[in-house]
């Protein structure tokens, strides 16, 4: 009888503990940030750098260990959007400057890309 009393007392308090730290309702995986920056990636860089980034024919993988911040910076993919970058890893050619985002839009797609990076793993570089 007691204990039924305690274990009640126990649960009401435990209710009440975890009604007050309720996880917010966005997935912990994929933050709001997280898949804006992922829309913008779908539509401004995916075209070379594929929806998966691992490249296609007109670009390289983002997932190559070439552009892990260590070889590449954050500031290296502003640089690359807003003014471009010479080909120098690989066959693709140049990239042109890509237009219209803001600095709040292209640290959305670099905070994608590096989500990413840590989530799917590094490609060896140069590829195997
Ligand atoms: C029209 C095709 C094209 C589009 C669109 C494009 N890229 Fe690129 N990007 C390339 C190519 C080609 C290279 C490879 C340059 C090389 O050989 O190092 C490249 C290289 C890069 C690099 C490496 C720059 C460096 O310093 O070595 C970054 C970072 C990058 N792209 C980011 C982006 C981001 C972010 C977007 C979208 C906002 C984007 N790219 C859109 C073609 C493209």
């Amino acid at each position: 009888m007691a204990a039924g009393l305690l274990l009640t007392v126990l649960v009401l308090l435990t209710g009440a503990c975890s009604k007050d730290s309720d996880p917010p309702s966005t997935s912990a995986s994929e933050s709001p940030a997280d898949s804006e920056g992922r829309a913008l990636y779908e539509q401004h860089c995916a075209s070379c750098h594929g929806t998966d980034l691992r490249g296609t024919d007109q670009g390289p993988s983002h997932l190559s260990q070439v552009y892990e911040a260590g070889h590449h910076p954050d500031d290296s993919f502003r640089a690359a959007v807003t003014q471009g970058a010479r080909a120098h890893h690989w066959d693709f050619g140049d990239m042109a400057p890509v237009p219209g985002l803001s600095a709040e839009q292209i640290d959305a797609v670099i905070a994608f890309i590096r989500h990413q990076q840590e989530t799917e793993g590094l490609e060896p570089y140069p590829p195997t």
